[in-house]
């Protein structure tokens, strides 16, 4: 038995509701590694769990992704040994820990030119652009192609890879800062959404071409604008809801603004499959090494700040990808 701190919340609602506590930790079972982390991704998905939009049993961890080195393997585990580097995104709720038991089919080992920090800043985010960029949608070079919240961790990821298969990359963010930073990231147009008449400023520098494929993370603000923006029998994906959800609405709509189609993808059914989870973190780490992706922290905070780094990323006082260190 050691003791491991971790975040724990009994209660839905505003950031304090987090806490961090000291607890037992057990051996780890059979097939489990224990795994000493020493950086903990941040992702938006934290904050629908905390506020209880995305409903978790309480009371309960936080928290999907981290990095770290093993510290000790179950008797069934093969393939891990003790001082190896490895990262997960889909063991389970409970990445907000200094150290933690996880299900050895879950790790992925962190390759040589990758910090910790790095990989905790990509590994959930970039998965996410993998599946977006290349099976939700295939894009290839010369469409042209929309995301929203683009200064944001998965956009910015999402501009850059997109760049790199020959696509136009249309990008909207929520301050002329921000559209800077899609822009670095490959964005070929950025305007600022949070000043009206934004939909035909992006039209018109694209000269009036619409999108094949839009990636909407933000939900209930931007989505029938996100369908003004699709060409005909184009593609919307709605991957997020960081404005709040989309309201119950006509299909109808999806004809009249062109045949659209609509989808509504997660990340974790993605990789829920332990080799598709490896061949996917594979193609991910070919990508940050071409230089398609890249593996940047932007903001760290202790973990003993996650109320502040909740507080941040709410208030939409954050960009790129964010980690807490342990
Ligand atoms: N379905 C999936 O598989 C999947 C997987 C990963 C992430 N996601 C979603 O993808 C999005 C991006 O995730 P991320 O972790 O990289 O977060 P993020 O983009 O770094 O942060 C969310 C951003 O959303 C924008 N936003 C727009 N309206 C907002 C509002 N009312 N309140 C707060 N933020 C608002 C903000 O950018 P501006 O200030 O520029 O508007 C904010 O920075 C999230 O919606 C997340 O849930 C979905």
């Amino acid at each position: 038995m050691s003791m491991a701190r971790r975040v724990v919340m009994r209660e839905v609602g505003e950031p304090e509701v987090m806490h961090l506590e000291g607890v037992e930790l057990e051996a780890p079972g059979e097939h489990e590694v224990r795994v000493r982390q020493t950086a903990i991704g941040f992702n938006y998905i934290d904050v629908y769990q905390r506020q209880g939009k995305y409903p978790l049993p309480l009371p309960s961890g936080l928290g999907h992704e981290a990095a770290g080195v093993v510290e000790a393997v179950g008797s069934a585990v093969s393939g891990f040994a003790p001082g190896d580097r490895v990262a997960y995104m889909n063991a389970g709720i409970g990445a907000y820990a200094d150290v933690r038991n996880v299900a050895a089919d879950r790790l992925v080992p962190v390759p040589g030119g990758l910090s910790d920090e790095q990989a905790a800043a990509v590994l959930f985010k970039g998965l996410t652009a993998q599946y977006l960029l290349r099976r939700t949608h295939r894009v290839q070079a010369g469409q042209t192609v929309l995301v929203h919240a683009a200064a944001g961790g998965v956009g910015q990821i999402l501009c850059r890879w997109a760049k790199a298969l020959g696509a136009t990359v249309l990008a909207t963010a929520g301050s002329p800062a921000k559209c800077e930073l899609a822009r670095r990231a490959g964005a070929d147009v950025a305007v600022d959404y949070s000043r009206p008449d934004w939909v035909r400023r992006l039209l018109e520098a694209n000269g009036h071409r619409k999108a094949d494929v839009v990636y909407d993370s933000v939900g209930r603000d931007t989505f029938e604008h996100s369908l003004d923006c699709a060409a005909p029998f184009g593609l919307v994906v709605l991957y997020g809801a960081a404005s709040g959800p989309v309201p119950p609405f006509d299909t109808e709509l999806l004809n009249r603004k062109g045949c659209l189609y609509l989808t509504r993808p997660s990340v974790f059914p993605h990789n829920a499959n332990p080799a598709t989870l490896r061949a996917n973190a594979a193609e991910l780490f070919e990508a940050i090494a071409r230089g398609w992706v890249q593996a940047e922290v932007s903001q760290r905070f202790a973990l003993d700040e996650v109320v502040a780094m909740h507080r941040a990323a709410q208030s939409r006082a954050t960009q790129g990808a964010v980690v807490l260190v342990p």
